[in-house]
């Protein structure tokens, strides 16, 4: 039966590669590593773009037990940017070129020993004739072996995939389609049987079949009368673990979910449900390790997206980890997931690997119900009928049950895919939200249509910049949001982007980060990420956005929108009631024109949303300048109950700072990861927005500080990121902030 041994610990690396390291090492030259691996730890800013594009090595030493050695060995690598030689005792046994899907490398019997010595040479530059290179493209790709390996043991007959399909998913009684990919190294011809249970569904049914010799071969069958399955939706993700067995051969667990999913001109349904769409792109980079991140750390930025009320993921510009997929089909929210790429399309040997990642892409994530949709087109590149036609046609033969999408940013794109998913970059402040359906398509007719990108490089916010930057970029996201939500022909609306990320010095802000993000790299909120938050029903939300200064704003404080999903808010000022707020569109008036900011149109333009900002009114006239300020407070009521309440001092002082991590637990053994936010508070427990301050980290027992130890907080607020050692215990993390005398705070997380 198969054995699967992860091997993430112990591997010895060395940021250089000479032809001689394949056959020798010297354990001095080295450094010890553990995967996921960065090759190169950056500053968050301003750092050469080149320093991690260089070739590295990587030593493990690979016991295989001698019982093994007529077995099938192979490795399985999830990831290593950008390609790689694997060499076993000093010989080739396999290379990858793409750093974003994964491989298997055969280790053969001929070069195996008890004790192995394995090296591999991961060339981490761009090289051209991998997508997504041979242009510039506005994102890193940083290097190493970033994700993790496997030492995997099977006879030379195995699964290669196992794939359920559900089927007639809306019916009482579903079916199951069973398809395992056999891999039939010594081209037996045996009877094999395959086997597929559950005991919660009280399935366990097998099937037989003939093998012909050939090295991969198709076996598929239909399991029906599946009674009492539960269906996978955005609130009730229900999973189901199944166990595929190739009798006396090999197992593998395949989780998946009973879900309809399509895009049709009138939008995406969902078991026949009618869903909008609303969700962000993601890239998979963090600050100083690159994409070199554990899976506890992938799978919260999926929680933090559907904590902010969003349902979908895209996976801008590639395959993300598995572990990010694995917490998506968890937590009910859907993926769009597409192929690397960035505006260029290579020559035909390019194009070819391009086509592999497609199948790469698929065969790695069939299973995964959170996925509905598979891009395949490089993001933003220009029509190209024969290669277009291609990556099309390959997802269609091998995926049945899942529509295309491929992103385009001109009108009129030829259309080959499902879904006509096109980025629109139409709003830029003072016009409409996006453009119609058809004018994008040339089309006269209404196809399934998404929108899977807005904003972005159109209003880029820093999380410290002035007020009135980060009002209007939360403004441009309701307009865009409202004017998507008004139409039933745009299923869905991704705005760009989650996560501000590191790109090349020809993008972003001079600094090498292009800050996008509706979070920082942090994965800390900028107000425009309650414009989202705040649609959504399980959490209350009172987001007011202002910092309550009667000089930050470039005019007067006139008018103040909230975030919020309540349904009035009360606004006191100097402990008085200042008056009653709705979200509710006909109940507001047009400010009084002198007042007027420009950056707020009436409120009334939101209407399409579930829940409008609420706008106070008049809260202060121009001839208060150098009045008394005061202190305020906003309260909101659902359902005429008080439910949330905000006070705001006019006098802000440093009254307190929180360290707290996302995390109390690491799992010892492996790399283990979790994020700690030190937060600088005012009296009334808000955030200091303009604090700058500095602070000092160390980690002592069983963890490591990842990064810097001296840290300065970008506008009230910083975090970093703790790993776990291998052993088990306490670790202990000090924080000491410096603000005219020296504050310390201490936090244990335990590894267990
Ligand atoms: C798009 C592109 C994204 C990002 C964005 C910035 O054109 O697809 O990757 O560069 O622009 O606005």
């Amino acid at each position: 039966m198969r054995k699967t041994i992860n091997i993430n610990n112990d591997w010895f690396y060395k940021p250089s590669f000479e032809q001689t390291d394949i056959k020798s090492f010297n354990k001095s030259d080295y450094e010890n590593a553990r995967l996921p691996h960065t090759n190169k730890m950056l500053p968050v800013n301003y750092f050469k773009t080149t320093d991690y594009a260089f070739v590295s090595c990587y030593k493990k030493i690979l016991s295989v037990a001698k019982e093994y050695h007529d077995q099938y060995v192979y490795l399985h690598f999830e990831g290593v940017m950008t390609a790689c030689e694997v060499f076993l005792n000093g010989e080739k046994v396999g290379e990858n070129k793409g750093g974003y899907t994964d491989f298997n490398i055969h280790l053969p019997k001929n070069l195996l020993k008890e004790e192995n010595e394995l090296t591999v040479m991961v060339d981490s530059t761009e090289r051209e004739e991998i997508p997504p290179f041979g242009n510039s493209i506005d994102y890193l790709t940083f290097g190493g072996i970033y994700r993790e390996v496997q030492l995997n043991i099977v006879p030379h007959v195995h699964m290669n995939k196992a794939w359920l399909t559900p089927k007639k998913q809306l019916e009482d009684v579903k079916e199951l389609g069973v398809l395992v990919e056999i891999l039939n190294a010594k081209g037996a011809k045996d009877e094999v049987t395959i086997e597929v249970s559950n005991k919660d569904l009280k399935i366990n049914e097998s099937q037989s079949f003939t093998l012909n010799g050939s090295e991969l071969q198709s076996l598929e069958f239909n399991i029906s009368s599946i009674k009492n399955a539960k269906l996978w939706d955005l609130d009730n993700p229900n999973l189901y673990e199944f166990d595929v067995i190739l009798k006396d051969l090999d197992t593998k667990q395949v989780k998946i979910g009973f879900r309809k999913a399509e895009f049709t001109a009138k939008g995406f349904f969902l078991n026949d449900q009618h869903v909008k769409i609303v969700g962000l792109n993601r890239h998979q980079s963090y600050p100083h390790v690159g994409y070199a991140m554990p899976a506890r750390v992938q799978k919260k930025d999926a929680d933090i997206l559907k904590e902010f009320g969003c349902n979908l993921a895209r996976t801008s510009h590639y395959p993300q980890s598995r572990h990010f997929l694995d917490r998506c089909d968890e937590i009910g929210l859907l993926v769009f997931e597409e192929i690397p790429g960035w505006q260029h399309i290579g020559d035909a040997n390019w194009k070819d690997l391009a086509c592999d990642h497609v199948s790469n892409m698929i065969n790695r994530d069939y299973n995964h119900p959170s996925i509905i949709l598979w891009g395949v087109r490089v993001n933003e590149s220009k029509d190209d009928h024969d290669f277009y036609v291609k990556t099309n046609e390959i997802a269609h033969n091998l995926d049945k049950s899942r529509q295309t999408g491929g992103v385009r940013y001109h009108n009129h794109s030829e259309f080959l895919e499902d879904v006509f998913t096109i980025n629109d970059f139409t709003h830029q402040g003072h016009n409409r939200g996006l453009k119609g359906q058809r004018e994008s398509t040339g089309l006269e007719y209404d196809v399934p249509y998404m929108v899977t990108e807005y904003i972005g490089a159109g209003y880029p916010v820093k999380k410290f910049d002035n007020e009135d930057l980060q009002i209007e970029r939360a403004r441009r996201e309701l307009i865009v949001l409202n004017d998507g939500m008004s139409v039933d022909n745009v299923a869905g609306l991704i705005s760009w982007c989650a996560f501000d990320y590191q790109t090349h010095y020809n993008f972003g802000a001079g600094d090498q980060v292009c800050y996008h993000g509706l979070f920082d790299m942090y994965r800390l909120p900028k107000w425009s990420a309650f414009v989202y938050k705040s649609q959504q029903e399980k959490e209350i939300v009172l987001e007011p956005m202002t910092v309550w200064a009667m000089g930050e704003r470039c005019g007067p404080l006139s008018e103040i929108d909230v975030l919020t999903n309540c349904d009035y808010v009360e606004f006191h000022k100097d402990g008085k009631l200042f008056g009653k707020y709705y979200s509710n569109r006909e109940q507001h008036t047009t400010p009084d024109d002198k007042f007027v900011s420009k950056h707020y149109p009436n409120t009334t333009d939101y209407k399409h949303l579930p829940h409008p900002p609420v706008r106070i009114t008049e809260v202060s006239k121009k001839e208060e300048w150098g009045f008394d300020w005061h202190d305020c407070e906003f309260v909101g009521y659902k359902d005429n109950k008080e439910v949330i309440r905000r006070k705001r001092p006019a006098n802000a002082y440093m009254h307190d700072f929180s360290v707290k991590a996302d995390d109390d637990q690491l799992i010892a053994g492996d790399f283990d990861a979790t994020r700690v936010i030190i937060r600088v508070k005012d009296q009334f427990e808000n955030k200091l927005s303009y604090f700058n301050g500095s602070a000092m980290v160390s980690v002592d027992g069983v963890g490591k500080l990842i990064g810097d130890k001296y840290l300065s907080l970008i506008g009230g607020e910083i975090a970093f990121w703790v790993e776990n050692t291998n052993e088990k215990g306490d670790i202990k993390i000090k924080v000491t902030l410096l603000n005219n005398t020296e504050v310390t705070k201490e936090l244990t997380i335990k590894s267990v």
